[in-house]
């Protein structure tokens, strides 16, 4: 027997205005076709000032537990990744541990950027195998519009906001092909951490600064570290792509999810894909698209799911899962 981090539910939770390219090139010198050509993107949602990460996050954990069918109060950890807290403090996990009617646990944020929910799953289901915690939600939520340069064309028309979560429970798993959180490899890279990032912070200029980004070497390292870390979560779980159900990417940029399915030889349609809708909304954008395939039916409970992100830092990493 081993004890397994088991997805029991998922959720996820966007804001109510959609944002078309059209209305993006009324605002910066772009097109609908430069956008959709180079990066697959076609509309993203944008948060109105009532809509938060943290109140994102709360309906996002909300539907996740609802689809659980378990009680909030039974919740005894919250990892919630965000590089767009409320807040530079408190950590917006607690916020939404308030607002969910949880209480005592643990709850805290982790900051990777876009990979950030994969090191979120890797951190909660260290917790919950070492018995640290038995039921933890885990979720991925963002509010990008609020740091971005909206003069700058190159990076303000990839992002988006919204919020995805799960629920990972403590399970003694037995048999061959035990349910739960099986693999998961993170990396960190610092050297490159002026490549895409922030130009503000509380210890710095003491203001919240905006998105910086050198998008065409962002892309050409993303490709190559993310067939790395698939080839090695593979290796590690003694599998081959052919093994996997669906690979749920990071949503950047479809010409990276292309290209990253192709190293791997992974056909395009085991591949979930909704940046075309949600745009890049970095943490939140895993658990975002893997809540949809499972909602429209398409992931179902007993299938292999590859997840996988590269973000600032430069941070990646990939983690295999038995739903
Ligand atoms: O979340 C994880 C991190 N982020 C990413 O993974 C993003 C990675 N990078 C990318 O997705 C792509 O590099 C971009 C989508 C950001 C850019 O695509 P690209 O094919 O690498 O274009 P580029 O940066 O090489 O720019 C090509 C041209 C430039 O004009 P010149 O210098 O050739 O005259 C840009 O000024 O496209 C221009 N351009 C635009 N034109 C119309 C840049 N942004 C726009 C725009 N509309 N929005």
């Amino acid at each position: 027997m081993t004890l397994r981090s088991v997805v029991i539910g998922t959720g996820s939770a966007l804001p109510r205005q959609v944002v078309t390219n059209a209305e993006l090139a009324e605002r910066v010198d772009t097109s609908d076709e430069w956008i959709v050509e180079r990066t697959g993107i076609s509309t993203r949602y944008i948060a109105a000032p009532d809509e938060t990460t943290s109140s994102l996050a709360t309906d996002a954990g909300r539907k996740a537990i609802e689809a659980a069918g378990i009680e909030a109060s039974s919740i005894d950890l919250i990892v919630l990744a965000t590089a767009t807290p409320d807040q530079t403090f408190p950590a917006t996990a607690t916020i939404v541990q308030s607002n969910l009617g949880c209480r005592g646990g643990i709850a805290f944020d982790v900051a990777a950027v876009c990979s950030g929910f994969l090191y979120a799953v890797g951190v909660a289901d260290s917790m919950l195998r070492t018995g640290m915690a038995k039921r933890a939600l885990v979720i991925g939520a963002e509010t990008f519009s609020r740091i971005l340069d909206w003069e700058d064309r190159a990076t303000c028309v990839l992002f988006g906001d919204g919020a995805g979560a799960i629920v990972l429970e403590a399970q003694e798993q037995t048999g061959e092909n035990p349910r739960g959180v099986l693999v998961t490899r993170l990396h960190a890279d610092g050297a490159h951490n002026q490549l895409l990032y922030v130009d503000g912070g509380p210890s710095t200029t003491g203001t919240v600064g905006k998105l910086r980004m050198k998008g065409r070497e962002v892309f050409r390292h993303a490709v190559v570290n993310l067939a790395e870390v698939l080839r090695e979560v593979l290796d590690d779980a003694g599998l081959a792509t052919t093994d996997l159900d669906w690979l749920v990417p990071h949503q950047a940029n479809a010409r990276i999810l292309d290209a990253t399915a192709r190293k791997l030889s992974m056909p395009s349609e085991k591949v979930v894909m909704t940046v075309g809708q949600h745009a890049n909304t970095s943490a939140a954008s895993v658990p975002l698209a893997l809540d949809q395939a499972v909602r429209d039916g398409r992931i179902q409970p007993g299938q292999l799911v590859m997840l996988e992100a590269m973000g600032g830092g430069f941070t990646w990493g990939a983690c295999l899962v038995r739903m």
